[in-house]
């Protein structure tokens, strides 16, 4: 059928033609926002999970409906190798100056851009990254200490109390949180910490790995008391099948059970795959409804697809003794696995293989979802690493 009207949207962060299985999370993620903007108790929420889940559609659509309803938003996608002072530091300038147009709230939001100003000038010798152009004063003797706890604090009670004064909350959406170095990770929920205690309305939503867990445990205990952990995973399959039909519908095409069920099947109901299959059921199909021959054409151009994209770009990031480990874990099937299983396959002992495997975590390709287990971040990799490499 005409690819110009093909609906599917796959992709890193491409906002989906249908956002499905999720409205009862994004109303539970604005109503903590909307507790937490008026002083009352709520826990924001971290989303975790796996590649492809959905995380990022799903965090850009809760701070999009924030900002909706007058809730300022700092967004922040933590890439490897940048230190959070340098990320936080332009965005959140952006955000204290939309709130000091507003005459009520200058005086609080110029505080805070002061409060910025030390934190960039004095942290810029430890983290070589900030860049950012102030044109304000720093204050003295707030947020200038140079140690990134007490700064950050103090920034984020400055930042919150801007908010405040505004009638508003200002919320740090953070993608990728993995990612953040786990000393400043700790500082961070420090400072929401402090700044919650004295019911200032400032919070973070957060998106990232399944790795998150444990780093934000392990940064600060109270973590659990500031934060829910949410798991995102494969949707359902009622959901699973809205984000196919929905789309088509709307430009008048319907699918075949069979070639719905053939879909669910292969994609496990994971959100990209489910884009990547509806994308090229609709391109192989010849008129509608969509039929499963059409379903099972469109499953190997789409693995074709993947192995050449999504898949190929993060085993490019490999080692060859990373590439093997990996291959081991396949072998052994789509997973969790336990790690003395991949390494009795490797024929090493379990301590020998440790460093590659933390080397995998670190990189974000693996995780360990309970102690002494090992599993893809990257859902149906198995089949892939066998793809690629058939030998083993
Ligand atoms: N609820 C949903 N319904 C239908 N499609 C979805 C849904 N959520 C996400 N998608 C689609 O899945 C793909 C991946 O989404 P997204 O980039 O948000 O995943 P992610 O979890 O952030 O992945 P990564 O960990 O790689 O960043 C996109 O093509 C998006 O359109
Ligand atoms: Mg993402």
């Amino acid at each position: 059928m005409d690819p110009r009207r093909n609906p599917y949207s796959p992709g890193a962060g491409s906002p989906p033609p249908e956002l499905a299985g999720r409205d009862e999370l994004i109303e539970r993620a604005a109503i903590a926002l909307d507790r937490i903007r008026t002083g009352r108790a709520a826990r924001s929420l971290i989303l975790y999970g796996l590649r492809g889940v959905g995380k990022t559609v799903l965090l850009n659509r809760i701070a999009q409906d924030a900002e909706a309803r007058g809730i300022a938003t700092v967004r922040i996608e933590a890439p490897e190798q940048r230190s959070l002072p340098a990320l936080l530091a332009p965005p959140l300038r952006t955000a204290l100056i939309k709130l000091s147009r507003i005459e009520a709230a200058k005086s609080g939001a110029h505080r805070a851009m002061r409060a910025l100003a030390s934190f960039a000038s004095v942290l810029k010798v430890k983290y070589h990254d900030i860049e950012i152009g102030l044109d304000v004063k720093p204050e003295k003797g707030l947020a200038d200490s140079g140690d990134l706890d007490t700064d950050l604090s103090q920034l984020l009670a400055a930042a919150g109390e801007a908010a405040r004064e505004r009638r508003t909350a200002l919320v740090l959406f953070i993608d990728e949180l993995q990612y953040v170095p786990e000393e400043q990770l700790a500082a961070l929920i420090m400072a929401l910490h402090s700044a919650n205690q004295a019911q200032l309305p400032i919070t973070m939503v957060a998106a990232g790995l399944p790795q998150v867990l444990g780093q934000a445990g392990r940064a600060k205990s109270y973590a659990e008391r500031l934060f829910e952990f949410v798991s995102i995973d494969q949707l359902d399959r009622n959901a699973a099948k809205s984000a196919l039909s929905v789309p088509a519908r709307k430009e008048h095409v319907a699918f075949e059970d069979s070639a719905i069920k053939t879909i669910l099947d292969q994609t496990n109901c994971y959100p990209y795959f489910l884009q990547e299959w509806g994308k090229h059921s609709w391109n192989v199909a010849k008129a509608s409804p969509i039929t499963a021959t059409d379903a099972k054409r469109a499953t190997s151009e789409a693995l074709d697809e993947l192995d050449t994209s999504f898949f190929r770009v993060r085993f490019d990031r490999l080692t060859p003794t990373e590439k093997r480990y990996m291959r081991a874990m396949a072998a052994l099937g789509p997973g969790p696995h336990r790690s003395g299983d991949i390494a009795d396959q490797l024929g090493k002992k379990v301590t020998s293989v440790a460093p590659i495997r933390n080397g995998l975590i670190a990189k974000g390709m693996l995780y360990s979802p309970a102690h002494g287990d090992t599993a893809f971040t990257v859902p149906l990799f198995d089949g892939f690493m066998k793809r690629i490499m058939p030998e083993g």
